[in-house]
């Protein structure tokens, strides 16, 4: 067997749970997706590009990243386009990290964060959220010291759903900056929450913020995010990046999506202003704790959550186990439209009366 580096070898797979997933079997609530389809223009775009007989050419990418640099309101050359949200945060993790550098990771965060610092060989220091979600930002503040070279802060944060105060974000981006710390910004759920870092990028040369087409705008099957930050900071992270990494099913679209925004912000308006109420409300009535989320899902704390996964997996929905602050097991609820949400509620309440 050829031999890998000791430390990949010690490493545990990340292998969520995707066999099965069939949307015709299930409602699918366990991965944070749109449960509707993209905008019918990205579609008609992706016909076009199989039909132009190009798929045996290498990509091009034309003005794209100018196009995502204008949506995400930075300059041009401030965005970088990465196949999904996980290339950036394993881009920046291979340009700041090292063999035993430290990487700051508060907990609990998303699966990827650990995975590629893991892959580095970082050492992974862990400040844990509070009991009602909020955020550690002494002890984070504290850990900032020699030996640290990156800190990850997914805001808001997934599994819980709570969200960072700008304010802090700020504070811990300026003592990091006096020690030449990098500081990772994921706002996968930014479409959703409206939380953003990017305004700070001007300010911070250590910032950088990462976002992904995969959420509000559904582009997950062809792996579309970017990231932003300074410019010279996006010129050495692109040194890492292949040159064809973005395949052309993920420029074409994205650049059809960025044609309708209002496709997407019809289905985050429905999601976070009419079904997570709706949830929320059905969620205290029945005295079932969730954290303050700002995304599209919930962090449900139960007593048996494995056990009420399974019984809502029978009622033909799919949610998935996840961490609490406290690492023990919870139950996340991905948020869709009023129809799915009302589906889950049903279920939900079914699965409750029994127990
Ligand atoms: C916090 C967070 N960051 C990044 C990502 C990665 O997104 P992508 O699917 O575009 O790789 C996700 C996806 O679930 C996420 O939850």
């Amino acid at each position: 067997m050829a031999k890998v580096k000791p430390r990949i070898q010690k490493m545990s797979h990340y292998r969520p749970p995707l066999e099965g997933r069939s949307s015709k079997d299930y409602l699918l609530l366990d991965f944070n997706e749109r449960t509707t389809p993209a905008s019918p223009k990205v579609k008609e775009a992706l016909r076009k590009f199989i039909d132009s007989e190009r798929t045996q050419v290498y990509p091009e990418y034309g003005n794209l990243e100018e196009k995502i640099a204008e949506y995400a309101g930075v300059k041009p050359g401030q965005a970088m386009v990465t196949s999904g949200g996980d290339q950036g945060i394993d881009i920046i993790c291979r340009a700041h990290l090292d063999e035993g550098d430290k990487v700051i990771i508060p907990f609990p965060s998303f699966a990827m964060h650990y995975q590629s610092s893991g892959i580095q060989g970082a050492n992974i220091l862990e400040p844990k959220y509070e009991e009602d979600g909020s955020f550690p930002l002494d002890e984070t503040l504290n850990l900032i010291s020699d030996g640290v070279r990156l800190i990850i802060l997914c805001n808001p944060n997934n599994p819980l759903g709570s969200m960072i105060p700008i304010e802090d974000v700020e504070k811990i981006l300026k003592k990091a900056k006096e020690k030449e710390i990098a500081v990772l910004h994921d706002e996968a759920y930014f479409e959703f929450s409206r939380i953003t870092a990017k305004d700070l990028i001007e300010k911070y040369d250590n910032l950088y913020v990462v976002r992904t087409f995969a959420k509000a705008f559904g582009l997950v099957a062809s792996r579309a995010g970017y990231v932003v930050s300074k410019e010279n900071n996006i010129q050495e992270l692109s040194k890492i990046r292949g040159p064809y990494d973005v395949n052309m099913f993920a420029k074409t679209a994205i650049l059809a999506a960025l044609e309708d925004i209002v496709h997407m912000e019809s289905y985050v308006k429905e999601v976070m202003e009419v079904s997570k109420p709706k949830l929320e409300e059905f969620l205290e009535k029945r005295g079932v704790f969730f954290y303050p989320s700002r995304a599209n899902y919930l962090l449900l704390k139960m007593k048996n959550p494995e056990e009420i996964t399974e019984k809502i997996r029978s009622e033909g929905i799919l949610v998935r186990p996840k961490p609490d602050h406290d690492g023990k097991e919870a139950m996340r609820v991905s948020i869709g439209t009023l129809k799915d949400t009302e589906k889950f509620i049903k279920a939900m309440d079914k699965v409750l009366a029994l127990r």
